[in-house]
């Protein structure tokens, strides 16, 4: 036993991963722990996929449909997209088998904003959930839980399953122990509350989850690490991508429509978000916020550095160096730090009140702002929305950004019109590509053609974006947003024509 469990009747629960991965049956709506590679649980999903490789292979298939907090890890979602087990999944994924099952029609998957998914489960909206799996890093005398390096949607899988998986693993420090805020005050209408968050580090509410003992079935001892990527060294593209942000937020000091210390920053997924939060450490900004749905490397380097007085997110998204880095010294990152559920790191009212800045990443931009951040070729999925629309539209400034040029500058990331709409053009105010930045605030659709062309789009594709404008501003049937209707996808279509987009 790994003294991680302090309760003695549910310590006597304690059994292999094998035994527990049996309470799961074919047809079952299993909720899963994990957020971006954090807190996933990683023994009973393997071991339920081993079991359905066998079934299969015995002519017995077996499936599951799967509920998670957002992407998790390759034990998960990998595993149980190998052996064909998952019939359903929601919300977010960025497991690359899992994504091929998917774009090959093998798999669905319902791509929803983070921070409804919670109240949808609550609402009763997406079905009945039968077994929670969750990981968490320690069981108190008292039998409250306490989570690990992701909270996601745990707190209402717990609530909400009829029986309950645990798997206690000491991988994860013991010291995040304080570190979360559990809201227990979610209500359905009409006798929702207002959450009470007025500054990223208000605590509204308790440190561990609470789960109702008779219900726990099974608790298996871990010790995996959590798995997230490396993240790449910034290149110049991404840095600068960076520059051009910190130039902006420079001038909306001085123009004084941001304080000096900013506004809480949310950041998105992926290697150029990081290369933004890096460049903040030599930013002139001090005592700066993060009100966000994860803490990656970039986060931690601002917090070291000192700019960074707080951050409040739902899980680590961190490369497996800072990931140690941050195990090794969680007692003085502890009380710098809040993880939330998601429904409320990501909640509309909180971001709008507080006036986050976000800084989301894109597939692609159509020259009036409208913003592809999931389809490729328009029904290709690489991940998912994520969080990113719960903060575009409820923003303070909503900022996209992306390098303007893909697979090598054979595919422009600015285009005529975007073949899938994630983010309309009302919740995109700004877009930065390494050309420059786009501030499309109070322009009208051609106003922001003209900027998004010029200030964004790659040189080698400016001319035939603004002679695209020009034609539909000639031939259009209306003049507020021209659009040439035989030819707006007609990029897309080249692209997989001429092989430049190879599936
Ligand atoms: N056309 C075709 N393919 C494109 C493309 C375009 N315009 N832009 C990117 N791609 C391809 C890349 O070539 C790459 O393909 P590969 O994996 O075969 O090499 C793939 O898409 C991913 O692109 P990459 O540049 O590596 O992405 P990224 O890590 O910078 O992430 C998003 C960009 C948009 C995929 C990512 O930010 C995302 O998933 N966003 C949605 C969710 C979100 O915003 N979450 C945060 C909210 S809190």
């Amino acid at each position: 036993m790994s003294g991680r469990i302090a309760n003695a009747a549910l310590a006597a629960k304690v059994m292999s991963a094998d035994d527990a991965a049996a309470f799961i049956r074919h047809g079952m709506i299993v909720g899963m722990s994990g957020f971006t590679g954090s807190g996933y649980p990683k023994a009973v999903p393997t071991a339920l996929a081993a079991r359905i490789g066998r079934e299969r292979d015995a002519g017995h298939p077996m499936r599951v449909r799967v509920w998670t907090g957002a992407s998790t890890g390759p034990e998960l979602d990998g595993e149980l997209a190998r052996v064909d087990g998952i019939e359903l999944r929601l919300p977010y994924n960025s497991d690359p088998i899992a994504r091929k099952k998917i774009n090959n029609g093998e798999m669905e998957y319902v791509d929803m904003h983070l921070s409804q998914v919670a109240p949808m489960a609550w609402e009763g909206f997406l079905g009945e959930l039968d077994i929670a799996v969750v990981e968490i890093s320690g069981i108190r005398e008292d039998g409250s839980l306490i989570p690990s390096s992701s909270v996601g949607n745990n707190k209402t899988w717990l609530d909400r399953a009829k029986g309950v998986i645990l798997e206690v693993n000491r991988w994860q420090s013991a010291s995040l122990e304080g570190m979360h805020d559990v809201y227990y005050g979610t209500a359905l209408p009409p006798d929702r509350k207002p959450i009470q968050i007025t500054r990223p580090d208000d605590r509204i509410g308790q440190a561990y989850f609470n789960c109702d003992p008779d219900k726990i079935l099974a608790i298996v001892e871990t010790d995996g690490p959590d798995r997230n990527l490396p993240f790449a060294a910034p290149d110049h593209c991404a840095r600068d991508i960076a520059g051009h942000l910190l130039e902006f937020f420079t001038h909306e000091v001085k123009k004084g429509r941001l304080p000096p210390s900013l506004l809480p920053l949310q950041s998105g997924v992926g290697n150029i978000a990081n290369a933004v939060l890096e460049g903040l450490v030599n930013s002139p900004f001090e005592s700066m916020t993060s009100y966000t749905e994860v803490i990656q490397d970039g986060m931690l380097s601002l917090l070291d550095s000192g700019k960074l007085r707080m951050a409040s997110a739902t899980a680590f998204s961190l490369s497996p160096d800072a990931a140690a880095r941050l195990n090794d010294n969680m007692p003085r990152y502890r009380d710098k730090m809040i993880l939330r559920p998601q429904e409320i790191s990501n909640h509309p009212e909180v971001i709008r009140r507080l006036g986050c800045i976000a800084m989301n990443g894109l597939i692609e931009a159509d020259i009036y702002g409208s913003v592809n951040s999931t389809h490729i070729m328009g029904s290709y999925i690489q991940n998912g929305i994520g969080g990113s629309g719960d903060f575009a539209r409820n923003a303070y400034i909503s900022v996209f950004m992306t390098p303007s040029v893909a697979k090598n500058g054979a595919i422009s990331a600015i285009v005529p019109q975007v073949p899938h709409v994630d983010h309309i053009p009302q919740d995109v105010q700004i877009i930065v590509t390494e050309q420059g930045l786009a501030d499309l605030r109070g322009l009208s659709p051609k106003q922001r053609a003209n900027v998004i062309i010029n200030n964004c789009a790659h040189p080698d594709y400016r001319p035939a974006l603004a002679d695209y404008f020009r034609r539909a501003n000639d031939t259009s049937y209306g003049k507020h947003a021209p659009v040439l209707l035989n030819e707006a996808l007609s990029w897309h279509a080249r692209y997989l024509e001429t092989g430049s987009m190879r599936l």
